[in-house]
């Protein structure tokens, strides 16, 4: 009997995070459920996980500490023996602001939490997967979480757009900088979940500006994940997961443009 991989996604205890953990027990594999403040969530999507047959394990770390990427990885280590078979990069901070409003401080912990640590994460990877077991090539793989807005920019949420279009770029650079050991690839969803000040009138709007007219079903983008996770020859590419909404150009995000554009 083979044993099941491990997957760790970090941000695994709500929303898309909930949904990439059970996508991945659904599809055999035993999930490293990282959370930072979201204990409680953290539990039930445990027990989902848990009841569609998978091993689950909690693992907590602020991703914005300089040392996140090497012990949580040391962490994942000691509880499983070995290093995952793939990291999700998940987690993500994603707080308004623009050219005048962002600061160093904002800029700064965009980019240490939605860049930095999900890179470090795939160059910790490599290095146990250097010093561990010898494994078939493209078994490990690092999935980086993007998001639409880097294949269809426009100016809102400044920091949080730099600090994902930094991931974007690094993909095909960390996939050839950690070959032929780990396998690198990006993942951009579409609108999937009402955030931060958005009310639930605009999100029922905003969610169907993409070229489907309908909203995205992150169970859909949870399992392109398990896709790029489990075919071997992906590497170094980027799967948009959006209906389509990269291909609807706005000049500001698509809640302030539900907002400035009311139905007619
Ligand atoms: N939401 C959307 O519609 C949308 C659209 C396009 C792309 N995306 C991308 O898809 C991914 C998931 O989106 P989402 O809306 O589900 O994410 P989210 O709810 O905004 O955040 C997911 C988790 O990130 C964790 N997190 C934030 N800062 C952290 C830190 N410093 N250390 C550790 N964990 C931290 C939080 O964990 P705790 O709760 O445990 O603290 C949070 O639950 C993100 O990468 C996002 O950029 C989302």
């Amino acid at each position: 009997m083979t044993t099941a991989p491990w997957v760790l996604v970090t941000g695994g205890a709500t929303r898309l995070g909930r949904e990439l953990a059970l996508a991945f027990a659904r599809a055999g594999w035993n999930v490293l459920c990282h959370y930072r403040r979201s204990l409680a969530q953290a539990r039930q999507t445990q027990a989902d996980a848990e009841a569609l047959g998978a091993r689950c394990l909690l693992v907590a770390m602020d991703l914005a500490r300089p040392d996140a990427a090497t012990t949580l990885l040391a962490q994942c280590h000691g509880l499983i023996g070995a290093a995952p078979r793939c990291i999700v990069n998940n987690a993500s901070l994603f707080d308004a602001d623009d050219a005048a409003s962002a600061a160093s401080a904002t800029l700064q912990r965009h980019l240490a939490t939605n860049t930095v640590t999900p890179l470090l994460l795939g160059n910790a990877l490599a290095r146990a997967v250097r010093e561990g077991a010898p494994q078939g090539h493209g078994w490990h793989s690092v999935v980086h979480v993007l998001d639409q807005k880097v294949h269809n920019l426009n100016p809102d949420y400044f920091s949080y757009t730099v600090s994902k279009l930094a991931l974007e770029r690094s993909v095909a650079l960390q996939a050839q900088a950690l070959a032929p050991l780990v396998r690198v690839c990006g993942l951009s969803p579409g609108l999937m979940y009402q955030s931060g000040p958005q009310s639930a009138q605009n999100f029922e709007r905003a969610s169907r500006v993409n070229l489907l007219r309908t909203p995205l079903a992150p169970a859909d983008v949870a399992r392109a994940a398990v896709f790029l996770a489990e075919n071997t020859s992906l590497n170094g590419c980027t799967l948009q997961a959006d209906n389509g909404q990269h291909l609807v150009p706005l000049a500001r995000d698509v809640m302030y443009a539900i907002d400035e554009n009311p139905r007619p």
